[in-house]
């Protein structure tokens, strides 16, 4: 059997996948046009199941994304959510339970909310449908039939953009929140196919809000990966 040895790619892809974290407060500044271009092409790299590439992105900035943060804090007001891929919180097992509560402690625990303290909780989703300032929002549709199989490619995809944007210098929060109005989304950006899957927020952390410094640990390799022989 050969040993693997560190090599100039393995060091930088450890550096871009240990330094790309999910990003809660943003400046206003947009992105250059033409890095924006470079990002969404390197993201187009993602494999895909018979190289379909399953994918329908919409990216909104400027006059567009302050029209649709209206339109999505107006749908979260009234109640209005209609998503494309069903949530429960039953989905998750036991183990992964446990993981979200101590993410939600920290996180809440950053932003000065109580765990019981569910009218700030809510505030504080609705204040996450402006992108938390972020300038700009990918929306990702899953094309075709919008089944488990296609979207899992698009999950491919979502990974691939977000280290895309950690190489150029953008930092990013996909927000699974905003897949919550996929109706408000499809009508305000007049996409007339698809299931959304997940949005994300990107532009400039804004490194001065506690909210940026929470940190999140992951799961010992021998408790989620076995090596069979
Ligand atoms: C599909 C998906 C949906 C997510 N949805 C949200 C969301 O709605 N709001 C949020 O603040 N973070 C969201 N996140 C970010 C996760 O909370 C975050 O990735 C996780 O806690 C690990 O932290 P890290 O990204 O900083 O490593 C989402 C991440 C993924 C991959």
């Amino acid at each position: 059997m050969s040993r693997s040895v560190p090599t100039e790619l393995s060091g930088a892809a450890e550096k871009l996948m240990r330094s790309r974290h999910a990003t809660r407060a943003f400046r206003p500044e947009a992105v250059h046009e033409e890095t924006m271009r470079a990002i969404f092409t390197l993201a187009g790299t993602a494999p895909s199941n018979s190289n379909a590439q399953p994918w329908q992105v919409e990216v909104v900035s400027g006059a567009k994304r302050e029209r649709l943060a209206h339109a999505l804090q107006s749908a979260h007001a009234e109640k209005r959510t209609s998503t494309d891929f069903p949530y429960s919180e039953g989905m998750y097992s036991p183990v992964h339970q446990v993981r979200r509560a101590a993410f939600g402690g920290e996180l809440y625990g950053a932003l000065g909310i109580g765990p019981d303290d569910h009218a700030a909780r809510t505030a504080y989703d609705a204040e996450s449908l402006r992108f938390y300032g972020a300038p700009h929002a990918a929306f990702l549709f899953v094309a075709g039939d919008g089944g488990p199989r296609l979207a899992a490619d698009v999950g491919a995809y979502l990974q691939t953009l977000l280290l895309a944007m950690t190489a150029y210098g953008v930092d990013s929060c996909p927000q699974g929140l905003l897949s919550f109005y996929a109706d408000t989304v499809r009508d305000e950006l007049g996409v007339t196919e698809g299931k959304l899957l997940v949005g994300i927020s990107f532009g400039h952390a804004d490194e001065t809000a506690p909210v940026n410094r929470v940190t999140t640990e992951r799961a010992a390799l021998a408790s989620t990966t076995t090596f069979h022989r």
